[in-house]
């Protein structure tokens, strides 16, 4: 499983980047807006920092077909890279095919059930982004989700890859992982607890406490 990191935060993509441990980038409209900054001027500084894919949203407000297909093709005329975010409604859906016919990238999100992640597929979403914290929130077992999909998309050779989104915590990562999962894209803060284990941090205390009793 790789990581992306999902936020518009571009001092995080930076820190994130520099780790080495993340190979492409995701956003939405509430992260872009969480920024309050103009979305082309955000998405061309992370291409700039991450060299991978970078998913980009079309407006909660244009949700037509024709209005997502010009949007689809300007998000992708930024960079290479740019992955454009579609939400999973009929609409979306044909703008995905259309997107695959184009050789636009997609990453259909807002995904709920397995059918939903299926039949993104098949419309031809290069990514498809089922939210397990969003289940988990309302008791449902979101990890069951990439499970199904996963086999899913085994049995059926399906070469769509399935990104885990609204990772909340080090343990999503960990069965995500397990799951089949291709992709988590997670936010800094859950790299960060992570990388963080109290006997690391004892650790390193007692290295340091040791030597300087001998060298000083
Ligand atoms: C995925 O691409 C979304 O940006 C994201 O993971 C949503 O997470 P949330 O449920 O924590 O808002």
């Amino acid at each position: 499983m790789r990581f992306f990191l999902d936020t518009a935060h571009v001092e995080d993509i930076r820190k994130a980047n520099d780790l080495g441990v993340i190979c492409g980038v995701t956003t939405n409209p509430s992260l872009i807006a969480k920024e309050g900054l103009d979305f082309n001027e955000v998405i061309k500084e992370i291409t700039s920092i991450v060299d991978g894919p970078i998913s980009g949203e079309v407006k909660p407000t244009t949700l037509d077909f024709e209005g997502m297909m010009k949007e689809a093709r300007e998000i992708a005329a930024i960079h290479p890279n740019m992955v454009v975010k579609i939400p999973m409604t009929e609409e979306g859906l044909k703008a995905c095919h259309q997107c695959a016919k184009e050789g636009i990238k997609t990453n259909v999100t807002l995904i709920f059930s397995a059918n939903q992640a299926l039949l993104a597929a098949r419309a031809g979403a290069t990514y498809v982004s089922p939210f397990i914290g969003r289940l988990d929130d309302i008791s449902e077992d979101g990890l069951d989700l990439i499970r199904t999909i996963s086999e899913m998309f085994a049995i059926n050779d399906i070469k769509a890859q399935i990104i885990c989104a609204s990772v909340r915590n080090p343990i999503h990562v960990m069965q995500c992982a397990l799951a089949g999962a291709d992709i988590a894209t997670v936010p800094y803060s859950v790299i960060q607890t992570m990388i963080k284990h109290p006997l690391t941090d004892q650790g390193i205390a007692k290295f340091q406490a040791d030597y300087k009793k001998v060298f000083g």
